[in-house]
Parts: C-alpha cells; structure tokens; sequence
C-alpha cells in the first residue's frame, strides 16, 4: 500500500465538474472556461451547471432563478437565532453554526433521494446570504433587513448587508466573485464533504462539515491574511522590505502557491482586471498597487518555483473594494462554494463509495500494560 501523505497525488473518485491543467493555468467547469464564464454568466446559471452538467435553457434558468429566489428568506426561528449569537463571535463561526441550524427545521433533513438532495442545496444556496449579512448587521448593531426576493444572489447579498441597493457594478463584480469561487476539484473542504456524504449523511451534515474545512488560513481563510498582510504594509515603499522578510523567515505569504497550479491560476488573472477597475472606481487604487507590487517581487524571487496569485490574493481587493469588512471574506467564499460542494456531493451519490483511507502506522508494539499505580 502506498503512503502519500496531504493525498498529493491519490486520485479518489472521478468528477465532470471541473477540470483543472494546474500546468497550463486551466480551470473549466463542465467543459467551459472560466474565463469565459466570468464574463458572460451568472452566478445562478453557474450553479444550474454544475448540478445537471449543462447550461439551462431560457426557461429553465427562469425557473431556477425562481425558485432560488423564493427560499431566500429565513423562517422567524432563524432570524432569531442570528440574533441570539453573541455579537463578537467569528463570522465564519456563526455561519458553521447556522448552515447546520437549518436541518433543525427541515422535517425531511434525512431523506437520501435525489431530489430531496437537490432541495436542501437550493435551500441552502438561497439562505447563506441572509445568515451571513444577517449576522453581520446583528453583531454591529443593525436591524435586519430581509432579502430583495426581485433580484440576484449578489444583489441581494449586497442589499441585505448594506441596506441599499448595490450599484449595476457592484452587484456584477460580487456575481463574478462568486462565479469564480463556485468550483475547484477536490480542494480540501470538497473533500470534506464528499467524506461526509459518503457515509450516507445529509446535505447539511456535508456542508457544514465543508464550511469548517474551508475556515482555516491554508484554505479559504487565506483572502482575509491577504488583506491584513496589505494593511500591515501600509505603503508601497515598505512592499519590499516586508516580503523579503517574509521569505527570508520561510514564511508563507497570503495569497500565493496553490496545490495545483504550478503557473498562473485562472481565477485571479481576470480578477486582477476586475480588482483594478473596481478599487479606481473606490477610492483604493494604493491598495492594488501595493498588491501589483508584491507580485512583482514574488515573482522575481520564487516564480522559478511555480508560485503565483491565488484566487485568494486579488479577491482581497476586490471584496475590500466593496466595502466588505476583513472577515466577511471567508463567508463569501462558502456562499459561493456551497454551489461546488453540493454538486459534487449530488454527483458523488450517484456511485457512492465510503471515503475511509488507511494510515501507515508508525508507533510501538507488543507494549505491556502497567498498572496507573506503578506508573
Ligand atoms: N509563500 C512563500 N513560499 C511558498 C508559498 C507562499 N505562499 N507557498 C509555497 N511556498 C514554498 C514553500 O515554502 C515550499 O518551499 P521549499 O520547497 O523551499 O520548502 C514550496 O513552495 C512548496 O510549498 P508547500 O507548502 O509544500 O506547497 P503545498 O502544495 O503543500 O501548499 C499552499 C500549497 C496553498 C498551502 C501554500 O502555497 C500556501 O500555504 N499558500 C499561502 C496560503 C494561501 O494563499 N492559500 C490559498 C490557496 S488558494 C485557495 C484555494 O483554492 O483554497
């Protein structure tokens, strides 16, 4: 039996997801650059095809739209709920939390069939943006504002948060983020889930399992690094100073290397496009060009070794442009990717097969027990 430690180079289960050419900078979900989705979808059509594997016709999308929209609301138990948590919990905790809450409420939180599976992830597509800006008007003092059940994911994430309707730009650089946070193979909270679901669990148990995997600061939680590295730097002229110190401890810096991509990660070359219009419009450009710095410089000193932007490091600016507070950018990323998790667990279900990898044991053996009074 083999030992590969971090599961490196196991391939675990086949997917028609997303593809992934982490040499040639590819990522295309079901066949369709991401490129070109980022541009011309959205984040709901973008979600219809990764649950059926093929973009939806007019209709079709109107009626998923539709009914994404109508599950937007929360019931009256969860909005007090939100505002039962404690104001200075994390975010990302809360979120952990609530997901899980929802199969409290939902009588038919168990039932395996396909299309109860499929129900319970369009219930928790919908309802994440309101446990998320819900929360984050609780824990600052705020009445809730409930969802604009008329519009987008993004523009009504934006609206519930903010209390005023985003921009046309806003709202779309909002969807493109999502769009591009939505799929990524068997990334570590994918996994995660697909472990839970495998065990012939629920859609919530395998979420909410995926949220927590999703948290840590080598995963999702890396975007959030990225802007407080920037607000440390504080100034172009301290950029490389900083890095060089960082590299020099063998510190990781946020936003850079990726498992599989050994060049340039798809995501974040259009996001560089994007953040950049984005933080002129803002009043943040510093910011970008203290991020085009540090890419600069990275570059010159470990892009040999294959390490470039993440999705994570120009999503920093972006979502900062956005007037989204540091450690909302982590919840955003599970908003988006609950629509990737739930895809594959839908697709996993289809030939399910228990996740259980064996460990290489490496401890002692034939030890005899001593008694705890001679010990
Ligand atoms: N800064 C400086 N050096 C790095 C970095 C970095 N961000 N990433 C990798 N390296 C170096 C590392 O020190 C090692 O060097 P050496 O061979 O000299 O010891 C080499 O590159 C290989 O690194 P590794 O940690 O063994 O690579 P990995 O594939 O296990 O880790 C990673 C991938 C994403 C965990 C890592 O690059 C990292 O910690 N990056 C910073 C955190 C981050 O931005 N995470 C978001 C990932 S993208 C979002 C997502 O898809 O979840």
């Amino acid at each position: 039996m083999q030992t590969d430690i971090g599961l490196v180079s196991t391939v675990v289960a086949r997917s028609s997801l997303s593809f992934i050419d982490g040499e040639k900078g590819v990522l295309e979900y079901v066949g369709y650059d991401i490129d070109d989705l980022a541009r011309n979808s959205t984040f709901e059509e973008t979600t219809f095809l990764l649950w059926h594997q093929r973009l939806p016709s007019h209709s079709e999308l109107a009626d998923f739209t539709a009914r994404v929209q109508s599950n937007y609301d929360l019931s009256d138990a969860m909005w007090d709920m939100i505002v039962s948590l404690p104001r200075d919990a994390s975010p990302m905790h809360a979120l952990r939390t609530l997901t899980s809450a929802l199969a409290l409420e939902d009588p038919n939180a168990d039932d395996p069939s396909e299309e109860a599976n499929e129900r319970k992830s369009l219930a928790m597509l919908a309802k994440m943006p309101a446990l998320i800006a819900g929360f984050d008007r609780h824990r600052k003092g705020l009445d809730l504002v409930r969802p604009d059940t008329s519009s987008s994911i993004a523009e009504s994430f934006l609206y519930m948060l903010t209390g005023e309707k985003p921009t046309q730009r806003m709202a779309r650089a909002m969807d493109i983020c999502l769009i591009l946070h939505a799929d990524h193979g068997f990334n570590a909270s994918t996994f995660a889930s697909l472990v839970t679901i495998s065990t012939l669990s629920d859609m919530y148990s395998a979420v909410t399992t995926a949220i927590g995997t999703l948290k840590g600061p080598l995963h999702g939680g890396a975007n959030q690094g990225v802007m407080f590295m920037l607000q440390e730097i504080d100034g172009i002229e301290n950029a490389e100073s900083f890095i060089m110190d960082k590299l020099t401890r063998k510190d990781k810096v946020m936003g850079f290397g990726h498992r599989v991509y050994k060049s340039v990660d798809p995501r974040a070359t259009y996001l560089k496009t994007f953040a950049e219009g984005i933080a002129q419009d803002t009043g943040n450009i510093d910011l970008f060009n203290i991020s085009k710095r540090i890419e600069e410089i990275m570059d010159r000193e470990v892009g040999a070794k294959g390490i470039y932007p993440n999705v994570d490091f120009y999503s920093a600016t972006t979502y900062f442009s956005l007037g989204l507070d540091l450690d909302l950018f982590t919840p955003l990323f599970a908003m988006s990717r609950v629509s990737g998790w739930t895809a594959h667990c839908l697709e996993y279900l289809e030939d399910n097969r228990l996740i259980r990898p064996r460990c290489d044991y490496v401890g002692p053996h034939a030890k005899e027990y001593v008694d705890i009074s001679q010990r």
